[in-house]
């Protein structure tokens, strides 16, 4: 070896500038690839004997060589330079240092194209299935937190007013509903990527005879990629992922939004356990939901990465590029910050209360039985957009009145339409009206109940 420490520096006939070296690294945050970085190389080196481009012993020294390097990053024995500019040439000189010249072979038919290519792919394949673990227990405290709920009623909101009455259970639920497309959209994502790009070299390929097929059977990639042009600046998959991970963070954006409302002393909805959540220097009164308001103002971070990795992308020339480093920052702020928020909201949701008695005694307000009211009608034979002006007048009179539709007597619903009968009152008052729902996926007790009983069963298998 010459005193200069990496081989292209042969062509450039001199070393680089520090400022240079400073700001092409990626060694500051992609050090943590290394296990998938080794697996890689493993199968690469094994591909090489098979194919008899090394030999059985040189392979045997460079898995050595390379296990003992894997357990000295593992314990933080290791010394990173920052001159090796990445992960990949980190691991490559310290296995030179480590064995001389069999290490030397090591990256033959190989670049750090499709190296680094390969390497994401194999850890977004474990990511995946981490992010798809807290969605699961997420979707478990909510699961266990709809079945205290199934009998109480509180108002469903549309355009955050009023709607119709519906069983606490049943709100909690819809978010198992979006935490499950979420968790398919992410194993179809993992499904899609799992393709072996090894073996695609820098751009086209390789002179020697690489065993694809060896290298992804052994790294459990389910096909090869066909176009090695395309496999060495493909990062689709990086989108796709950070998209799946927005794709969370705005559904848990919803829960924090609405769960900061329900909070607030005017809805009065929920009790946050203490201990999620903080008070105020200033105002000694305060209970704050800090936790849900950092989980929506983290959403934004997450919509930044995807937009950063999208820009990166657009209009990038064919074949490698070193843009393509920087992929890495936005896919792993990406992943990091939702499981960070992922962790929260299940610890919060698992914390909290409703205020049971406090929904209760404001199910009077708002109307929440007209909607019943109305196909009551129905069912008295009248049309629906008929029925719906009926109930709109009869709104509308009560309001004139300071009264709900159950304080009206038989003879003022008679005034607005004939048709009313004594049994109108079984309908009325927002726990009839939930009562009644017969529609399947309604937002009533039964309902919730069957759909409590699906996910205990399918998310037991998880
Ligand atoms: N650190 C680089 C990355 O993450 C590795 C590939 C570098 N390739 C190159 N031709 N300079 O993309």
């Amino acid at each position: 070896m010459t005193k200069k420490s990496k081989s292209w520096e042969k062509r450039l006939g001199c070393e680089p500038d520090e400022s240079a070296v400073d700001f092409v690294e990626s060694i500051s945050y992609d050090r943590r690839l290394y296990k998938y970085d080794i697996a890689g190389s493993i199968a690469h080196a094994k591909m090489l004997s098979e194919q008899k481009l090394i030999s059985k012993a040189e392979y045997n020294k460079i898995v050595e060589g390379l296990l003992a390097i894997e357990q000295e990053i593992t314990n933080g024995r290791f010394k990173f330079d920052k001159s090796q500019e990445d992960i990949h040439m980190a691991i490559e000189a310290a296995l030179i240092k480590k064995i001389g010249q069999a290490g030397k072979k090591l990256h033959t038919g190989r670049s750090r194209n499709d190296q680094v290519a390969t390497d994401m792919r194999l850890w977004m394949r474990d990511e995946i299935e981490i992010l798809q673990a807290k969605i699961t227990h997420l979707q478990k405290a909510f699961v266990g937190t709809a079945g205290k709920y199934t009998e109480d009623v509180m108002s469903s909101y549309t355009h955050l007013q009023r709607a119709q009455p519906i069983v606490i259970a049943a709100y909690l639920l819809s978010f198992v509903e979006q935490l499950e497309r979420d968790f398919v959209r992410l194993g179809n994502c993992s499904k899609l990527l799992n393709v072996s790009v090894l073996g695609s070299g820098a751009v086209a390929g390789s002179t020697l005879p690489i065993d694809r097929k060896s290298t992804a059977g052994q790294l459990g990639f389910t096909d090869i990629s066909r176009n090695s042009i395309d496999a060495v600046s493909d990062r689709d998959f990086c989108a796709e992922f950070i998209f799946d991970c927005a794709l969370v963070a705005t559904h848990l954006s919803k829960l924090a939004e609405d769960w900061i409302i329900f909070s607030s002393t005017e809805f009065d909805f929920i009790r946050i356990k203490s201990s999620f959540c903080t008070s105020s220097s200033m105002m000694p009164q305060k209970r704050n939901p800090d936790m849900l308001e950092l989980i929506r103002s983290k959403t934004g971070s997450v919509y930044g990465s995807l937009v950063a990795l999208l820009t990166l992308l657009k209009a990038l020339p064919s074949g490698y590029n070193r843009d393509l480093q920087e992929d890495k920052i936005h896919v792993f702020s990406a992943a990091d910050t939702v499981k960070q928020s992922l962790d929260m909201a299940c610890a919060i949701v698992s914390n909290t209360k409703f205020n049971i008695d406090k929904i209760k005694a404001g199910l009077d307000k708002g109307f929440l039985d007209a909607t019943a009211l109305a196909e009551y009608l129905v069912s008295k034979g009248i049309a629906f957009r008929q029925a719906h002006g009926i109930v709109g007048e009869l709104v509308a009179d009560c309001e004139k009145n300071n009264k709900t539709l159950t304080q009206l007597s038989i003879k003022q619903f008679k005034k607005r339409c004939p048709a009313v009968e004594q049994d109108v009152y079984e309908h009325l008052g927002a726990s009839n009206a939930v009562k009644r729902y017969v529609t399947v996926g309604s937002a009533g007790s039964k309902q919730a109940k069957i759909q409590i009983n699906y996910w205990q069963k399918l998310l037991a298998e998880r």
